[in-house]
């Protein structure tokens, strides 16, 4: 019997040495017995981070749907699979059972199909959070096509560069989203995206907002009425265990974002054991995962994990703070919701608001509480602890990332001693390392370094798609045969793990992961800038917010300076969304440079964040002088 549900410390650690001693062993018994397989593997893992290559089950055939949706048919056909609570709280929750569920991704899988849609095709979704974008994944996956959704707060620009880079075929959207009091036109970000997409033949567009939108003929139609003609029988696709299961783009440092590419057996087998193990999910309890299905939080923990333990999981259209900021907690108690899942800045923001939303409401359903996304700050989490989990409800802090498919270091709830902002211990199966600034590991225990992955899960990314060279310097060559996060952590006096954030140019603003070269590109767009810097510095609510540097060409030094910030803002939220807008932007004369031309950001960083008493050696720059340029400004 292999060690599906681990119930205690002592048999995590004796799980862990086993997964660590005898990897392929130990997946191979948790994917034997846990899974449905059309054929088994011949090859459990072989791999090479010099290429770098994982495989994980080759020779393996499956298709994930089957183990999400198909084999619960007979065991819990009516039980709620994805229970959906709309933006407007008057507005009726919807239970989709199992067995409705399999209808209604086949009935969708065969519009696909229609549609011509194949195995290996790319079929782009931008969707608000509506049971519809749960179905198009798993009907892209029903038969074998590549998903690549957008988050559908993406402008037009970062929509079309997205489908662009992985050529995909069809957009999913829908005639619009609620957003609290708001609603979103998503149809005609579309229409702008598609301009310039020679690659789209289809649009399917969902109705939930019936507003008046005009369909392009012969590219646009309505999804319902083919979906009411379409059979609900739909034969899954065979799938090889390596076989492409969906892109997901995520924010580098520099250039465009990065298509990050999961296979199908390895990431099923993952997300599902790390589900069941980091929730504890049992019986009949309601999960509820606050992330949006356009991040990897959503693909990994609403969709497949979930489902693939034949669980509840809630899904959410709205946003926290309406009708007002009791909205969670009332869903918690109208669901009896038993795990709870969400971000350090969504956690900040409630609890600013203060306790009267949080106490109005029974919350003792709740069982675990997580986090992720970003580092917990100690008053954030005691927050949580004191207030939501009323000190009896264990807090998970999984860290994780987009390239690693499913939760890395985590707490196993009531298993593992639980430490206000430590992510603690590696999960089963992951075999972290820190590495000092010579390459080498640092040992021992109380120690600090950058945070690599020295031996492949079977979750992780296999590529950036279409540009193997790219995955492999961007994680494989920093470190010789590691995988590089791009994260700094500390680890205990007991082995506990704390991640620091980020050690490159990557700034993760409420949660969301932004790369600062796309920001740079896009403000140096506006005709009076000449150069730009983009830097993170500590908020209360987002973690950190944008700081942005910009030199002004002489033809805007006299423009008024409150309308560039505004136009600056503008052009950013044009080209990648209002997520990436900056909360400050300052006027400069220079940027500090070394003499290899390189911004040196770590000074921008300091003065961004008030903290210009230790600036640390401006000797190598090429223009010191500049520095004190910038601080006069900001004392003035
Ligand atoms: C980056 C990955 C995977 C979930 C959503 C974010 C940061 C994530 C934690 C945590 C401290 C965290 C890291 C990581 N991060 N979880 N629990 N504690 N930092 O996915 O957009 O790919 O971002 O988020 O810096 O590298 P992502």
């Amino acid at each position: 019997m292999s060690n599906y549900h681990i119930k205690n410390l002592e048999e995590y650690f004796q799980v862990y040495r086993r997964s660590v001693r005898n990897p392929e062993n130990f997946w191979e018994e948790i994917a034997e017995e846990h899974f449905l397989w059309r054929k088994k593997w011949d090859n459990v893992l072989s791999w090479d981070f010099t290429k770098p290559e994982v495989k994980w089950f080759e020779g393996a055939q499956l298709n994930i749907t089957e183990n999400c949706i198909d084999r619960h048919l007979v065991t819990r056909g009516d039980k709620t699979a994805i229970l959906f609570e709309p933006n407007n709280p008057n507005e009726d929750a919807e239970h989709i059972t199992y067995k409705e569920l399999y209808k209604r991704v086949n009935q969708f899988a065969n519009v696909l199909k229609d549609k011509g849609i194949k195995k290996g095709d790319r079929v782009c979704i931008y969707l608000p959070m509506i049971p519809e974008l749960a179905i198009s994944l798993l009907a892209c996956a029903r038969i074998g096509a590549i998903h690549s959704v957008v988050f559908a707060g993406f402008s037009s620009t970062a929509l079309a560069t997205r489908i662009n880079d992985s050529e995909c075929k069809m957009v999913i959207t829908s005639d619009g989203s609620y957003r609290g009091a708001k609603t979103i036109d998503l149809k005609s970000i579309v229409d702008e995206a598609l301009e310039d997409c020679p690659t789209i033949t289809d649009v399917l567009v969902v109705k939930r907002i019936h507003s008046d939108i005009t369909l392009k003929e012969g590219r646009d139609v309505w999804l319902q009425p083919l979906l009411d003609k379409a059979s609900t029988e739909c034969t899954a696709e065979i799938m090889n265990a390596e076989d492409p299961l969906f892109i997901l783009y995520t924010s580098g440092s520099t250039g465009k974002p990065k298509g990050m590419l999961h296979t199908t057996a390895g990431y099923m087998v993952y997300t599902a054991y790390t589900f069941k193990n980091v929730f504890q999910y049992r019986g009949n309890d309601v999960y509820w995962c606050t992330a949006d299905i356009g991040w990897i939080t959503g693909h990994s923990y609403i969709v497949y994990g979930p489902l693939a333990n034949g669980a509840t999981t809630v899904m959410f259209e709205g946003v926290p703070s309406y009708p007002d900021y009791s909205r969670f907690w009332q869903i918690v108690e109208k669901h009896k919701v038993n795990q709870f899942y969400t971000a350090p800045t969504a956690i900040r923001a409630l609890a600013k608001e203060g306790l009267s939303h949080v106490e109005s409401n029974d919350l003792s359903s709740l069982k675990i509480l997580g986090t992720v996304g970003e580092p917990i700050n100690e008053e954030a989490w005691h927050w949580y602890d004191d207030n939501i989990g009323k000190r009896k409800s264990p807090i998970v802090d999984t860290w994780w990332q987009t390239e690693t498919g499913g939760i890395m270091i985590t707490p196993i709830p009531y298993s593992t001693p639980t430490k206000p902002t430590y992510a603690t211990l590696p999960f089963i199966g992951i075999q972290p390392a820190l590495m000092d600034a010579e390459g080498n590991e640092v040992k021992g225990n109380q120690v600090e370094g950058r945070l690599c992955i020295k031996f492949p899960w079977p979750s992780m990314a296999r590529t950036i798609w279409g540009n193997h060279q790219r995955y492999k310097d961007t994680y494989f060559s920093s470190f010789e045969n590691k995988y590089f996060t791009g994260d700094g952590a500390l680890r205990d006096e007991v082995g506990y793990y704390r991640i620091t954030g980020r050690v490159d140019d990557v700034i993760i603003v409420s949660g969301h992961n932004l790369g600062t070269a796309p920001i740079e590109d896009a403000i140096n767009e506006h005709p009076a800038v000449a150069e730009s810097a983009i830097v993170g510095y500590p908020h209360d609510i987002k973690g950190n917010a944008l700081y942005g540097y910009v030199i002004l060409k002489d033809t805007g030094e006299s423009r008024n300076q409150e309308n560039l910030r505004i136009e600056i803002n503008q052009i950013i939220t044009e080209q990648i969304g209002p997520i990436a807008k900056l909360d400050k932007i300052q006027f400069t004369q220079g940027l500090p440079k070394t003499r290899s031309g390189k911004i040196m950001r770590r000074i921008l960083r300091k003065i961004a964040s008030n903290d210009i008493s230790n600036l640390g050696d401006t000797s190598t720059l090429l223009n010191p002088e500049v520095v004190q340029g910038i601080i006069d400004q900001v004392l003035v």
